[in-house]
């Protein structure tokens, strides 16, 4: 029993902790149950760092209170530049330096948590509470995968009490809130509160299925272990420890070290696997810490530098809607302008109409609006105890307020559309023109969208092909147009006449043909005869020979090429439009190791953007799907990755990050040369 406890910890920290699995899933399944049913034999041999304690246990009655030993204090928080400085001038003074040097770490958005261990073992976790005492969350927090029941090393400590935090990783939430939704349960407002809910489970079984975990940041009670001389050698201990300490650190000198950390994290804040609201940055030297001390209950030798809040509450004005390049009607609440993820906000997205009966958002309702990243802002949810008695539901409009024609809803869709097609809806038309000629279709550069507008209010364009007829003078007749910005666009829209056809066909925007099914596409036919033939034949029963399109895909096709206006447009824009066909203009490679095999790409990649890695997979024959299925090869997950992450574990399929994806690129490479030269 103690041998197969020891294997299966291993095994743990090695997946929660290095991110670096060392057996497979099932395997250490087989190894869990093993244990399992030795333990049912022999309960008198049961060891309380056994991992079977991980999946929970029956529900308590109420969580016990536990008074901290040392208490969990907070820190004071800086939001500018100045702050900074005189937080470090603050701190040279204290200590009459002329230099200090900083540990920088990440501010977690999480719940703060002390670990208690005695002799190397996990014995008991309290959250911060009041700062003076918490609650007892020992069972739950035995849940927690990456924080060990016992330390690493030979000699542990008499006792350790580690401080730190415990999260939920974004795509853990996003998980989460997708299970919630499927079963009618309310979803959580960000990962903060769903590990808060997880925490305070009184159920502990619960909590397993929640997928916390944790980062180490500070130390507590020490006893029999000499303490280490600074803040960065404590982490590095913690982590000889087997404890969780996050990558994202750095040892800097002043006020100018300080804000260096703040800017590259800040510009790599959304590509985190988990959130965060700002940075930390602690004096270094233990010593120094402790001649600075603390003033009332915040440390003088830390700050907390934060970033912009990515959430705020402002009050829904109205909600109306708009139409979308496919017709797709999004409500949209107008809010009360609000600062939030760095930028104003009047406008934030409900989706569609099911997201706002889901979230029953009504005007009037006082809002969680958020704005992460580059993201649009959204509506995460109304505040009840703030909704006015006079809150109005929002009413999806019977017909579409640019172009007047009935709003229509297929039975099986959640979407709403404007029935009149892009030759009488004016919005669905200028949609159409900027998917045109966005970068990943046509990539006519510097026509902007605002350049569109003008063009289709002023009767100038009416379909794709127009725009080919545009000369400097028209172009120069527009608002704040120079004679240089029209020739260039002129010129632009001469080179974008040189293109590929799965460029053309993405372009033409057909609902349900997103770039990977255009490449499809274009691949298959290798020609738009070809093409039209087939989407033109039988209603489009050939299409669905084509990898990647199902019925739903083949039926948007087949009734968008189906249409008289837009064969008559397709036409004429093939006559002004020139790309290479035939079966092999299309094939980039063949032949090689990962040829025809099927990769999905989820997430955000460390340093990859999405269209470079795609690039690199297509470079070595394989494609780039849209959805995972028994079928995927590889599923090359990032940050924030999802709902396809989840399946893909679920189908066992191989999962790589970017790293393992260059790596596997590589030896495919040379997997080839070998042939070649064999050959
Ligand atoms: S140190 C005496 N380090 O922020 C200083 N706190 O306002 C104790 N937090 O309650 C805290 N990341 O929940 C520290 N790297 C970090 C942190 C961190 C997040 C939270 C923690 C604490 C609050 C302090």
């Amino acid at each position: 029993m103690a041998a197969l406890t020891a294997e299966l910890n291993r095994h743990i920290y090695a997946y929660h902790v290095l991110d670096a699995p060392t057996i497979p899933d099932a395997e250490y399944d087989k190894l869990f149950r093993e244990l399992q049913a030795l333990e049912a034999a022999h309960p008198e041999a049961l060891s309380a760092d056994s991992p079977t304690f991980r999946v929970g246990a029956a529900p308590i009655p109420e969580f016990k209170q536990v008074t901290h030993t040392v208490p969990m204090l907070s820190l004071n928080n800086a939001f500018s530049d100045e702050d900074i400085e005189n937080f470090d001038r603050r701190v040279r003074e204290g200590l009459s330096a002329e230099q200090v040097a900083y540990a920088c770490e990440l501010k977690f958005d999480g719940l703060a948590i002390s670990l208690r261990y005695e002799d190397g073992v996990f014995v008991q976790a309290a959250t911060r509470g009041d700062g003076a005492t918490g609650e007892d969350v020992t069972a739950n927090i035995r849940t927690v995968r990456a924080i060990p029941l016992r330390l690493h090393g030979q000699t542990p400590p008499a006792v350790l009490e580690v401080r730190g935090e415990v999260l939920m990783f974004k795509a853990d939430f996003k998980a989460l809130n997708e299970r919630q939704r499927e079963a009618g349960q309310k979803e959580f407002a960000n990962p903060r509160n769903a590990a808060a809910g997880g925490l305070r489970q009184l159920d502990s079984r619960i909590t397993a299925s929640r997928r916390l975990r944790f980062f180490a940041y500070g130390v507590g009670a020490l006893e029999g272990a000499a303490m280490p001389a600074s803040h960065s050698g404590l982490l590095d201990w913690y982590m000889e420890l087997g404890l969780p300490v996050s990558k994202e650190r750095a040892i800097v000198s002043g006020a100018h070290g300080m804000l260096g950390f703040y800017r590259d994290i800040g510009q790599r804040r959304a590509s985190l696997p988990y959130e965060i609201d700002g940075v930390v940055y602690k004096v270094d030297r233990l010593e120094d810490q402790q001649q600075l001390g603390f003033v009332s209950r915040a440390p003088r030798f830390a700050i907390a530098h934060k970033f912009p809040a990515e959430e705020a509450l402002t009050k829904v004005l109205d909600i109306d809607v708009q139409v979308g390049r496919t017709g797709a009607i999004t409500p949209v609440a107008r809010l009360e302008t609000v600062f939030v993820g760095g930028v104003n906000v009047n406008n934030a997205t409900l989706h569609n109409e099911g997201e706002v009966r889901r979230k029953d958002i009504r005007i009037g309702d006082t809002v969680i609006v958020r704005r992460a990243g580059d993201v649009i802002p959204e509506v995460v949810a109304y505040v009840p105890e703030r909704r006015p008695a006079d809150a109005r539901e929002f009413v999806m409009p019977a017909n579409c307020p640019v172009c007047g024609s009935p709003i229509v809803r297929m039975e099986d869709e959640a979407v709403a559309r404007c029935s009149g097609g892009w030759t009488h809806c004016s919005a669905q038309k200028k949609g159409g023109l900027m998917h045109f000629v966005s970068r990943r279709a046509l990539d006519v550069e510097g026509l902007g969208d605002q350049l569109i507008e003008q063009l289709v209010d002023k009767g100038l364009v009416k379909t794709a092909a127009d725009l080919y007829t545009l000369d400097q003078d028209k172009l120069a007749s527009l608002d704040r147009m120079a004679a240089k910005s029209a020739s260039n666009v002129v010129d632009a829209l001469a080179k974008s006449r040189d293109t590929t056809l799965a460029r053309f066909i993405y372009g033409l925007g057909i609902r349900n043909v997103g770039e990977s099914t255009a490449k499809a596409l274009a691949q298959h036919f290798g020609s738009l005869d070809a093409l039209l033939h087939a989407a033109t034949w039988e209603g489009g029963i050939q299409l669905l020979d084509v990898p990647d399109v199902g019925p739903i895909v083949a039926h948007s096709i087949s009734e968008f090429l189906g249409d008289e206006e837009n064969l008559a447009l397709v036409r004429t824009l093939s006559t002004v439009l020139r790309w290479k066909e035939g079966p092999h203009a299309m094939k980039k490679a063949d032949g090689g190791a990962l040829a025809g095999k099927s990769f999905v790409l989820t997430g955000t990649l460390p340093t990859m953007g999405r269209d470079d890695a795609a690039a690199l997979i297509e470079a070595a024959g394989a494609k780039v799907s849209g959805s995972v299925s028994k079928k995927t090869a590889y599923v090359v997950a990032g940050a924030d990755a999802g709902s396809k992450l989840a399946k893909a574990q679920e189908l066992g399929i191989p999962i790589l990050d970017e790293a393992g994806l260059l790596t596997l690129l590589e030896t495919a490479q040379t997997k080839e040369t070998h042939v070649d030269e064999a050959d």
